[in-house]
């Protein structure tokens, strides 16, 4: 039997500016929406892209002196790398500069001029050129763009437009039989009491005050109004129109179109008002989120106030910020986006709850049954409790997912993790161990706590994608028992399971050392300027491969390997940062052999003067190279101490300099 198919789509964001976290948001809920489908078994088509036409992108390619196409190219890889650095499992990515989808276009266009759904007229009336919308004078609010507030400009041009109009009965009679239509309700009253009922207007679909778009084929002066570009994408890329694709029949009609608020009115009644006109079925649900704040207004570039995703991503891990964006902000409402907000989140619930969990029961087993339980067990309050709270989270956790309520989901999820941890207070394994005579019990604790925490990583897998593998490698949970099938069966680990003790999940942060930190960089502009974010997608994706994924990483060295790196103590006496760079410090070293000086990536954490004067270790038989043009002899020994911590490896006053280490 064929699987059952589950169409999801995001909007298509303008590469008008750099791709921000507020794109990030959507994106990852969408993706969220698409991992759980798959593991529940559906056949899933997950799309973004790029919505590449208007008359914004043309003036802002005007202002870099380049053509719109070249403009437009950088900042579509910087998305791409931005979703694949955020673990984003889109299976298309459309552009709407693609021929394919051009086509389509003027062939939808086309159609709808010939059947007389689409007629030539004036336009005269308010544009808001950054929303690329039309307003009627009376839509406006204190005579600016209702939705963002800005100045808008007359229009007065010979135009196409679309019977919109012509459509308000069959639009609102469609409402009525599918109330799940549009999500949340609040959405529907808006979109009804704001645009409904005030009455629909013919919709102004062709341009020719500017060229950069796709050209209407009978009358090629004029370009199609961006959004019915943009809108037919979500059918386009399924081959709508054209050769490329051939899945238009196996995934339309949508399942969910994801998308901001603002941009309700386009999906909820012009996209619907074409596909009748189209007579294509309507998506299945248009959900609008709400928007993620900063510091109270919506954060955009023009604003000022983007929060760049690459560098919170490098400081916190992809999937703290994956978390901390579905659990934090009710789906559907506005919410505030604030780094003590997300250092409170990533300490409290993921260092602490999770972290914490899954380290005490995994170490507990390795302490107690050297890290394979045996298989007796003795069952005693409050298993059963346990148990039963584990057994009934998938319906909990589906029931919240179906319902595009993300932070329910998780606060289920992490129901459980609070519960676990509270079973071990009550059932004090560490009281059990000192007991032979307990050792069924201790094992019956032990393998309920690895129970509760792999269904909890598996119903976490859609959300924490590189978290969950790194659990289920901790507690010995082989591929069968990672899927979300699995989870609703409590006691499939094997009785004697194995654990494999790995890395801290989610280190503790500092938080008023890493506010202080976030402060300074703020005010560093190289660190936080569009050029600094343009190149950072590639810096992390550098870092993200650069870690090994776990003891399993590492390839073995015999001894005679090891011998051959010769590291001695030496101390600094002297020491200064490297000229136009943040990262590099020049340390002059006493190897007790000769002077040498090392250059050293460390200033992040470290400042000049609290290294003169220590001893620490160097690889001293390290061909020497040049970093940033200055002579590194050699190279000093450090720790990664967390996500974003590194520790010199000191060594006690004591050691001569010259010291052999071995
Ligand atoms: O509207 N919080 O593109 P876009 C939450 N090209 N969501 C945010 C956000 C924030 N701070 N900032 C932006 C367009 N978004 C059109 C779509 S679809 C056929 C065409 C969301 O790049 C925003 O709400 O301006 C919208 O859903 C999406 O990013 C794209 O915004």
């Amino acid at each position: 039997m064929d699987k059952k198919t589950f169409y999801i789509t995001t909007p298509i964001y303008y590469p008008s500016g750099q791709p921000h976290i507020g794109h990030g948001y959507c994106t990852v809920a969408a993706d969220t929406m698409a991992r759980y489908k798959r593991m529940q078994g559906f056949d899933v088509m997950f799309l973004t892209g790029t919505d590449e036409h208007g008359q914004k992108i043309e003036t802002k390619a005007k202002e870099a002196g380049v053509t719109p196409k070249e403009y437009v190219d950088g900042i579509v890889a910087n998305f791409q790398k931005l979703w694949e650095l955020l673990e984003i499992s889109n299976d298309r990515f459309i552009r709407t500069t693609d021929d394919y989808h051009v086509e389509a276009v003027q062939k939808i266009f086309k159609q709808l001029y010939d059947q007389g759904d689409i007629y030539k007229g004036e336009y005269v009336g308010k544009y808001c050129t950054p929303c690329e919308a039309f307003w009627t004078e009376s839509q406006l609010k204190d005579g600016k763009c209702p939705d963002c507030g800005r100045e808008v400009t007359e229009a007065h041009e010979e135009a196409y437009f679309f019977r919109l109009s012509a459509y308000a009965d069959r639009l609102v009679k469609y409402y009525e039989e599918h109330p799940d239509f549009m999500e949340p309700q609040a959405r529907f009253n808006e979109m009804v009491n704001n645009f409904i009922r005030p009455g629909l207007e013919d919709l102004c679909v062709s341009r020719t005050s500017f060229t950069w778009g796709v050209p209407v084929t009978f009358d090629t002066r004029h370009v199609v109004y961006v959004w019915v570009d943009a809108l037919s994408n979500y059918i386009t890329a399924l081959g709508y129109g054209n050769n490329r694709y051939h899945d238009y029949d196996k995934y339309w009609p949508a399942d969910i179109h994801l998308v901001g608020k603002e941009i309700m009115r386009f999906h909820a009644i012009i996209w619907p008002a074409i596909l009748m006109a189209l007579d294509l079925p309507l998506p299945k649900k248009v959900y609008g989120h709400g928007w993620l704040l900063f510091g109270g207004g919506k954060m955009s570039k023009s604003k000022g106030n983007v929060v760049d995703p690459v560098v919170l991503c490098q400081r916190y891990s992809v999937d703290a910020i994956r978390y901390f964006l579905l659990r934090e902000i009710p789906f559907g409402s506005d919410g505030n986006f604030s780094n003590e907000a997300l250092i409170g989140r990533i300490n409290s619930d993921l260092a602490n709850d999770l972290g914490n969990l899954v380290s005490r029961t995994v170490s507990m087993a390795e302490k107690y049954f050297g890290g394979t339980l045996p298989p007796e067990r003795e069952a005693a309050d409050p298993d059963g409790e346990l148990c039963a709270m584990a057994s009934s989270l998938g319906e909990a956790v589906e029931r919240a997912l179906d319902g595009m309520q993300f932070p329910q989901a998780l606060t289920e999820i992490f129901r459980l993790i609070s519960r676990c941890n509270k079973y071990i207070d009550e059932t004090t394994p560490w009281t059990l161990g000192k007991d032979p005579a307990k050792r069924a019990r201790l094992a019956s604790v032990l393998y309920n706590l690895l129970e509760c925490v792999r269904i909890a990583a598996v119903y976490l897998t859609p959300f924490m994608p590189a978290t969950s593998p790194r659990i289920f490698d901790q507690i010995g949970a082989g591929e069968e028992l990672r899927t979300w099938e699995s989870a609703s069966r409590f006691g499939s680990l094997p009785a004697d399971v194995t654990v494999h003790k790995g890395e801290t999940l989610f280190p503790r942060i500092d938080e008023a050392k890493e506010l202080a930190e976030l402060e300074a960089m703020l005010s560093d502009p190289e660190k936080v300027s569009g050029k600094a974010e343009e190149k950072a997608p590639e810096k992390a994706m550098e870092k993200k491969e650069e870690k090994p994924a776990g003891v399993a990483a590492f390839s073995e060295i015999v001894i005679d390997d090891f011998a051959k790196v010769e590291l001695r103590v030496a101390q600094v006496k002297a020491c200064e940062p490297v000229p136009k760079s943040d990262k590099l410090l020049r340390l002059e070293l006493d190897d007790g052999v000769s002077g040498r000086q090392v250059v050293s990536g460390i200033a992040p954490w470290y400042k000049p003067e609290e290294l003169v004067g220590r001893k620490l270790v160097v690889v001293a038989n390290l061909k020497a190279a040049k970093l940033r043009g200055v002579l590194s002899q050699g190279m000093i020994l450090a720790a990664d101490a967390g996500e974003n911590d590194v520790k010199v490896l000191f060594v006690d006053e004591s050691v001569p300099n010259g010291s052999r280490v071995r």
